[in-house]
């Protein structure tokens, strides 16, 4: 594999289609156009399930259009917070966070580091052993560096005998690239 055609997104989705498999659950935290609940939807096919979250109506909608159009039916889409996933989600194979905000949307409204980290932890409780979570994390410009930092202190503080976590950066780009990371959770 080369980098240099790759990004955060990219290689999240490299890394979701190398890891989750046909019948898994999975989760995407952050539904916004819904090109990832697509992926996860075709990944894990008919035997298995994705439920996906988003604050927005405009999310819930613009992806029940694309999973319409594409003919999916193993998906719930939730109107709500992802930090309140472990309300509709007993257990899964994957959570997936695309953070920031919608794609074409009000970009006054994103998420923050707050939220997003308790959301984090209630994915490390759903979790199964030997699962992941898939991080992509945007900063600067609208977003400014705030949910950055505070995901990053967040990550680095995970006990590493249960969880290992690996950060990627596009180090020498320009224009804040997005970091991409991954928290795998160890087999006991
Ligand atoms: C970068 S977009 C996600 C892109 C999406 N995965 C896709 O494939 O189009 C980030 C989304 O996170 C949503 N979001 C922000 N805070 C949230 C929260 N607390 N719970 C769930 N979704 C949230 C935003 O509304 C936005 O739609």
């Amino acid at each position: 594999m080369h980098y240099y055609d790759k990004n955060a997104l990219k290689l999240s989705h490299l890394y979701i289609k190398e890891h989750l498999k046909e019948g898994c659950t999975a989760v995407d935290a952050t539904m916004g156009r819904g090109r990832d609940t697509l992926l996860l939807s075709q990944v894990v096919g008919t035997g298995g399930h994705v439920f996906a979250f988003d604050i927005q109506d405009e999310a819930v909608q613009a992806t029940k259009a694309l999973l319409l159009e594409h003919g999916r039916e193993n998906v719930t889409l939730l109107l709500e917070s992802h930090d309140k996933m472990e309300d509709y989600v007993q257990a899964a194979d994957a959570v997936i966070f695309n953070f920031g905000f919608l794609p074409g949307g009000d970009h006054s409204v994103f998420s923050h580091a707050d939220v997003s980290c308790r959301a984090i932890d209630a994915a490390l409780r759903i979790l199964k052993p030997d699962g992941f979570i898939s991080l992509c994390i945007y900063y600067g410009g609208d977003t400014g560096f705030e949910e950055r930092d505070g995901i990053l202190n967040h990550l680095a503080a995970l006990d590493q005998k249960a969880y290992t976590v690996m950060l990627q950066s596009f180090y020498n780009r320009k224009n804040c690239p997005p970091l991409f990371a991954i928290i795998e959770k160890n087999r006991p």
